[in-house]
């Protein structure tokens, strides 16, 4: 199981970082699950440059572009070199300011070109009765792997965070047998893309309104290999919750 805490802009302040990174190594120790930070980004190498712990780092976004003269840019390269093992690509926040299915298959492979492990953020927006929205789902799986080499798409891993249920609470989240569905549905969907029976390495995780009231439950039902968590993840108490309920 992975859990990847997305601190957003939620964590403002570095001494904040350091609390909750602390319980995350504590965290690590103690439960068999794979915990990635993705703090903001001029918190990264303060929290990751030095770290010997199991804890890992992921960058929250990766620029377009690859360096030069574009000021406030948060390059691929800079993130790696600030200790980043992990870049989240394609998060709905993201593409809500511009990012489109190029811009994010652009994203993944400037990521690989500098070692870092994609987690490819897609889902959609509201769910129609015709069920419209599996397509919208397989678009931006096909879209974001499709300039990557074979063997690189095995290595992405996909987080399915559906809009409706992003910075809600427990209650109006996904429901286990829906998110069985999905899951289900996305696995399908990289059998196609992958070679062979690649994609069975492939990580799905779920985020949007990941809680400790929600997350043993879809962990139980639907088969995803981990989770993204947002609010959640951000405040100590809740975030041991949830670490406790996985282990
Ligand atoms: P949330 O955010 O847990 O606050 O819903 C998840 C995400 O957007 O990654």
């Amino acid at each position: 199981m992975i859990i990847v805490a997305n601190w957003k802009a939620y964590v403002e302040d570095l001494t904040k970082g350091k609390t909750l990174f602390a319980t995350s190594k504590k965290l690590a120790r103690v439960s068999d699950l794979r915990i990635i930070l993705a703090p903001p980004s001029p918190f990264l190498g303060a929290l990751a440059l030095r770290n010997k712990s199991s804890v890992a780092f992921a960058a929250q976004d990766v620029s377009v572009t690859l360096g030069g003269a574009v000021t406030g840019e948060i390059t691929a390269r800079m993130s790696a070199t600030a200790g980043a093992t992990y870049a989240l690509i394609g998060h709905s926040e993201r593409r809500a300011k511009g990012d489109t299915n190029e811009i994010v298959a652009e994203k993944l492979a400037h990521a690989f070109a500098h070692g870092l492990i994609p987690i490819l953020c897609v889902g959609e927006s509201e769910r129609d009765a015709e069920g419209r929205y599996l397509s919208f789902i397989r678009e931006q799986i096909t879209a974001g792997l499709a300039a990557l080499a074979p063997k690189e798409r095995a290595e992405v891993s996909i987080a399915y965070e559906p809009l409706w249920a992003i910075g809600k609470t427990a209650e109006e989240s996904i429901g286990p047998d829906d998110l069985a569905e999905m899951v289900l549905y996305i696995r399908k969907v990289l059998a196609e893309l992958l070679p062979g029976k690649s994609s069975r390495q492939t990580h799905v995780l779920y985020g949007g309104a990941v809680e400790s009231g929600n997350v043993r439950d879809l962990a139980a039902v639907s088969m995803a290999d981990g989770f993204l968590v947002g609010h959640a993840s951000t405040n100590v108490s809740s975030f041991t919750d949830i670490v406790k309920a996985l282990s």
